[in-house]
């Protein structure tokens, strides 16, 4: 049987790690696009000859040619430049709206079926460029941050408590970073809400700091962003809807209606599957969690007013 095949454009720390992961999992084949000449190329010649040892039957395969992207199931954006210390998501914003658009027109020429998943911040205004520009149905655009910001949050209760991170389960809405609204009455642990387990002031903690985890990890790191976390974060997304497994996760959808809003990228709780976003829930939002949410819409509203 012909395996699936997912593209990642853009072969840098986020797009190589995650076509690394790709590999590994061996449940597709991938290909690894760059402007960088030779760059995609002796990344995935590199992963490639570590298949034998993840005993995966993957082909993987470097390019500085779009042609190459030709019929993909799912594409992953992540190519632009990416933030440095002191640097906010928004500076980028225009640098990486003309590395986007290019790519999206790429994306419609050569894989007009496919599922994309844009990474490049700012994420949301990025997911609604690329929507416009390949004019996809929105359930065939989303854009990754929640994921990341969830597993940030999960694995900080989880030092916090002193146990598996594995057992906690999380959501929250709105924004990427900065503009995330915290749900914590929807973390659990094997069901037992979080609320009953820490304290206000270790959870409102723990939220500042999820808020804050991509400036935390600049910080450390001095040149670059995070990637690990990213990377699994994106994979978690491809396999749900390579596999149809409808997981039901943190992911900026396009909005036409939901929430009261119409035509703005927002993260939301959404079912993944073989069509993209499959369906988006709906949830109860206090009067707080409202007003947060719409911080962070109006937020992207602006910013695609401002380039559009
Ligand atoms: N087409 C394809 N790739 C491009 C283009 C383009 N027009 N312009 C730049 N790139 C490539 C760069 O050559 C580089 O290899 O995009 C890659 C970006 O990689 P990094 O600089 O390593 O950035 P990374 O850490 O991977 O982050 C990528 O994801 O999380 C977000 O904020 C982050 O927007 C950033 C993106």
């Amino acid at each position: 049987m012909k395996k699936q095949k997912v593209s990642v454009i853009g072969a840098g720390n986020v797009g190589a790690t995650t076509a690394q992961l790709l590999a590994m999992g061996g449940l597709c084949d991938v290909v690894l696009f760059d402007i960088v000449d030779g760059m995609p190329q002796g990344k995935a010649l590199d992963i490639a000859e570590a298949c034998p040892l993840w005993n995966s039957s993957a082909t993987v395969i470097g390019t500085n040619d779009y042609g190459a992207i030709n019929g993909s199931d799912v594409i992953v954006v992540t190519a632009g430049m990416a933030r440095k210390p002191g640097m906010s998501r928004d500076d980028l914003l225009k640098i990486n709206a003309g590395i986007i658009s290019g790519a999206a027109a790429e994306i419609l020429k050569h894989a007009p079926s496919s599922v994309v998943i844009v990474v490049t911040n700012p994420m949301d205004v990025m997911a609604h460029l690329v929507l416009k520009a390949t004019g996809f149905n929105s359930n065939r655009v989303m854009g990754m941050g929640g994921v990341l910001d969830a597993a940030r949050f999960c694995s900080f209760v989880a030092a916090e408590l002193k146990i598996s991170p594995e057992v906690i389960s999380s959501m929250l809405m709105g924004g990427h970073g900065d503009q995330m609204v915290p749900l914590p009455r929807f973390t659990t642990i094997r069901g037992i809400p979080v609320t009953e387990l820490l304290s206000k002031e270790k959870i409102d903690a723990i939220v500042e700091r999820t808020r804050n985890g991509g400036a935390e990890i600049v910080a450390l790191l001095k040149t670059g962003s995070a990637y690990y976390a990213p990377a699994a974060s994106i994979y978690e997304m491809v396999k749900s809807i390579l596999l149809n497994e409808l997981k039901v996760l943190p992911v900026s959808c396009c909005l036409e209606g939901q929430y009261g809003v119409d035509h703005v990228y927002a993260g939301v709780p959404a079912v993944l599957g073989k069509n993209g976003v499959e369906s988006i829930i709906e949830v109860t939002l206090n009067e707080a969690e409202k007003s947060a949410f719409m911080k962070s819409v109006n937020a992207v509203k602006s910013l695609v007013e401002s380039i559009t």
